[in-house]
């Protein structure tokens, strides 16, 4: 066994990783964000105090922790210095950040081309943040994108710029849209690069380090697998990959040390855009489960589509990513419901199916099959030991753990670190 942990989100995202990442970071040394940029959302809740974090990893808050923004992300430092900001105004000023001098920067006509292109599509948004995110990995994969390292070096940044822009500004003026500026730009990214030049590196070379010297390290997934550019729900997905098999590619660091995952998922679904979703409720329960959850983005704020626990899709995620255990958030907020469905497969045009098809055609025609299971009443929010549980509730796990043959190892039952019942200790 390593001394790594992944925390991956096993549904459409929003599934609480910044609390479990949270939790695991109090014993780590590292904290690695992997993929993704600002467009994630997470939210920490301690001391009563809530912070929201978007690009910047779990662990910032504890001054012995290093803190790592790897190569596989997209990061956009106009918003990186604003969040660092927000943590300065609020007391946290003591910590450590690294940030890859490999990770892709998000320019501001990445967020101008991300509005245009969806405002392209018709009817068929995919239904963005709008961050710039997938027109920065298009760039990447392009050979335009400019990295953060390139920000440090005049010469050679003036070089990227000048290039990225000739292609840029044609796109832009194609789509009738104002053109970037070179000098404006160039002027900014310079004075931002200097700015955050004591946080860049090669962060590879510093976590093989980490790792040759026995350190703990967590990775943090954004997003969640069913957003995957690979394995998600196709084209209505984020830009990147939050499995567990893109960590190394992500960060620099050989397969070998990637073996234990745990799936981070809410004990019913939710999803924030567009895109197909079988479990999908659209009644009274949608709505209890939403104000109880407080399902609206960290991001953009927008509500939450709600629905049943889907083991089609935690397999789904099992399958693709690799997952040891399972860890079941939001808990508290199923209790009061007197039946609980939980999805055990798919009926598609006739025929039962128990896997996610691969064209959103297939997905959308899915019909949902459940069983049901009782529901309980008890207030289960200072529970802190798993036997206490309602029977009925301890039932409700079982059933998702024969279902994913995965264990439940922590169940979240409220945002406060505290409100975690540890049934194993993994990390
Ligand atoms: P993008 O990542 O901004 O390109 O958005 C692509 C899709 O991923 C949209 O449906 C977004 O709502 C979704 N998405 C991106 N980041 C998150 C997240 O952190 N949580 C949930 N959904 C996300």
């Amino acid at each position: 066994m390593n001394n790594t942990l992944v925390v991956v989100g096993a549904q459409w995202g929003d599934e609480g990783k910044g609390k479990i990442t949270d939790f695991y970071a109090r014993s780590a040394d590292v904290v690695v964000r992997h993929q993704g940029g600002n467009n994630a959302g997470h939210t920490i809740v301690f001391d009563g105090r809530k912070f929201a974090l978007q690009s910047i990893p779990s662990g910032i808050f504890n001054p012995h922790i290093k803190n790592v923004m790897a190569n596989g992300m997209v990061i956009n430092p106009v918003s990186l210095v604003e969040e660092l900001e927000r943590l300065h105004k609020a007391g946290v000023t003591d910590y450590q950040l690294f940030i890859s001098d490999r990770a892709a920067c998000v320019m501001p006509y990445h967020q101008m081309l991300d509005g245009a292109y969806e405002s392209l599509k018709g009817g068929r948004l995919i239904g963005t943040t709008k961050k710039g995110i997938g027109p920065a990995y298009t760039d990447k994969y392009s050979r335009v994108g400019i990295r953060m390292g390139d920000l440090l070096d005049a010469e050679y940044f003036a070089e990227r710029l000048h290039d990225a822009l000739l292609q840029k500004n044609l796109e832009l003026k194609m789509l009738g849209m104002e053109q970037c500026d070179f000098d404006t730009l160039y002027a900014q990214y310079r004075e931002l690069g200097e700015r955050l030049r004591p946080m860049i590196c090669d962060t590879s070379v510093m976590l093989n380090r980490e790792m040759e010297q026995g350190s703990k390290i967590l990775f943090e997934g954004a997003q969640g697998v069913m957003l995957c550019i690979d394995h998600g729900t196709y084209p209505f997905v984020t830009s990147s990959s939050p499995t567990a098999a893109s960590v190394p590619l992500n960060t620099g660091l050989a397969p070998r040390y990637i073996d234990r995952v745990v799936g981070v998922c809410k004990a019913y679904t939710t999803r924030v855009g567009e895109g197909p979703f079988p479990t999908e409720l659209h009644d009274d329960t949608a709505e209890y489960i939403r104000e109880r959850g407080h399902e609206y983005g960290t991001v953009t704020g927008r509500p939450r589509r709600v629905g049943w626990f889907d083991a089609v899709v935690l397999n789904h995620v099992r399958r693709v990513s690799g997952i040891n255990y399972l860890s079941l958030m939001l808990f508290d907020v199923l209790t009061g419901l007197d039946t609980l469905r939980i999805c055990t497969g798919y009926r598609l045009d006739g025929r039962h199916i128990d896997y996610v098809p691969s064209t959103i055609a297939e997905l959308s025609r899915c019909e949902a099959e459940y069983i049901e299971l009782p529901g309980w009443t008890e207030d289960i929010t200072s529970v802190s030991d798993y036997d206490s549980l309602p029977a009925n509730a301890k039932a409700y796990i079982s059933k998702i753990e024969e279902l994913t043959s995965t264990e439940v190892a922590v169940v979240s039952v409220g945002p406060d670190r505290e409100q975690t019942i540890v049934r194993r200790p993994i990390f």
